[in-house]
């Protein structure tokens, strides 16, 4: 038997470009693909890329120079583009970029197999349709190796909400929720396979209609499977948070206590100009009833700054919410006009200003996550341990609120829950002692 075709897959941007990645590797197992960590042994590289921003479409194409240098040594390398730039700008790379040999955008790439033969073979090959075919329903159930004891499941793909500045609805195209009886299917596949904590990913992931009790339906059926201990979905719109959703934060007990919920601004004129269709004060509101289901629940969010005509005062509403929150972690970016959305045709504020507002919103985030984390120190929580830590002895995991935590033990292994006393907080993590095993 000749020897495995190595498949080397950089992942760019968010956690669905994660779960693609693995599901592109599987398919392309059975065209005799194993998975290789490093770009020097492999005879195909795909890069699995994002649009959400200029910077990370750029990256793609000073990536593909790289490339192109690469394939002069090995001219037998394949190279192949996928994701959402493959999805918005397959056709320019095409034309573009020699060094390419096929682009697949995110809701084609069950075809892969086929692709790739076409590509031994010599030929060029795209395809970005958005087939009536659901790639899931084509692609293989989850291979039964071993994994650690964390996995992504997309659930959920698209949106309809087009707010002003995002591509998302033009590259991932419009919302589709898989059905409930393959998504549990694959949870038990996953739970077979070692996993004990599930992320439910969908770009709306809360829009999620494939079961008669919405997401919160799907949270309670996935709550039944043996050996799958934790829960957690992302990301979630605030206007499809429902009642059923926000009580099962209370009444759900796999579910982690930890949402991301983006709400990009805190002012209501910048909000009604991004077509968020929510206001602040209806934000804060939804943000007190979750709390009320579940007391302790962490919050996350987005926040874009400088968007076209935001004022200091605007952004300043912006930090009042922030304020009034106390989020656990946010992530903030700077606005980045996206070709072909509405908001790409609006004047733009200068560098500087948007820039200077990034730098305090982020710092005022920084102060939050570091309170958040502080204010777990003398507490007892469950961690799940994922990996090896960096000292020797230590193994690192993740406590209920998403807390990276750090623990020396020589009683644990990777995949045991166990009771963790926090001790101390770093910059980004926290550290504790074992207590007894859950
Ligand atoms: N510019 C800056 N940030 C953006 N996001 C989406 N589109 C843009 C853009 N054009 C951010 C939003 C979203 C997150 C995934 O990326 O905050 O929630
Ligand atoms: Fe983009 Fe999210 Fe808005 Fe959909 S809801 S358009 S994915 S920011």
């Amino acid at each position: 038997m000749s020897a495995p075709k190595k498949l080397f897959i950089k992942t760019y941007g968010c956690q669905m470009n994660v779960y693609d990645s693995e599901r592109m590797a599987e398919a392309l197992a059975v065209s005799g693909y194993a998975r290789t960590e490093t770009q020097d042994d492999a005879d195909l590289i795909l890069l699995n890329t994002c649009h959400i921003r200029e910077k990370a479409s750029e990256k793609v194409f000073s990536e593909l120079g790289r490339l192109r240098a690469l394939k002069d040594e090995r001219p037998d390398l394949k190279v192949g583009v996928a994701g959402c730039v493959a999805q918005a700008e397959g056709d320019e790379i095409m034309r573009r970029a020699p060094v390419v040999d096929l682009v697949v955008g995110p809701q084609s790439y069950h075809r892969l197999p086929a692709m790739e033969e076409a590509v031994q073979k010599g030929a060029r090959a795209i395809d970005t349709d958005f087939p009536a075919e659901d790639k899931f329903t084509v692609l293989a159930g989850r291979p039964k190796a071993a994994r650690g004891p964390t996995a992504f499941l997309t659930v959920q793909e698209g949106c309809d909400k087009f707010c002003a500045f995002c591509v998302v609805p033009y590259t991932r195209g419009a919302e589709v929720s898989r059905p409930a009886d393959r998504i549990l299917r694959e949870a038990q596949e996953l739970a077979a396979s070692g996993v004990r904590e599930i992320t439910l990913l969908g770009q709306n992931v809360n829009a999620y209609h494939g079961h008669p009790g919405g997401l919160a339906g799907l949270v309670e059926a996935l709550s039944g499977i043996e050996g799958l201990d934790r829960l957690r979905y992302t990301t979630s719109h605030p206007n499809d948070m429902d009642d059923a959703l926000i009580a099962a934060h209370g009444n759900q007990p796999k579910l982690m206590p930890y949402l991301h919920l983006p709400v990009q601004s805190g002012s209501d004129r910048i909000l009604k100009a991004m077509n968020r269709k929510h206001t602040a004060d209806q934000y804060l509101a939804l943000v007190e009833r979750l709390r009320a289901a579940r007391p302790d629940l962490l919050l996350s969010s987005d926040f874009i700054v400088g968007f076209p005509g935001e004022t200091e005062a605007e952004f300043e509403e912006t930090l009042a919410l922030i304020r009034t929150v106390g989020f656990g972690a946010a992530y903030s970016f700077k606005y980045s006009p996206r070709p072909g959305t509405p908001a790409a045709e609006r004047p733009a504020l200068p560098d500087e200003v948007a820039d200077d507002r990034l730098q305090r919103l982020q710092s005022l985030i920084t102060a939050q996550q570091h309170a958040a984390q502080e204010a777990m120190i003398g507490r007892e929580v469950e961690v799940l341990f994922e990996k090896p830590g960096r000292m020797p002895g230590q193994l690192t995991g993740k406590s209920g609120h998403l807390h990276p935590v750090h623990v020396t033990t020589d009683q644990l292994r990777v995949g045991d829950i166990a009771r963790v006393r926090i001790t101390g907080s770093g910059p980004n993590s926290l550290s504790g002692v074992a207590t007894i095993p859950a």
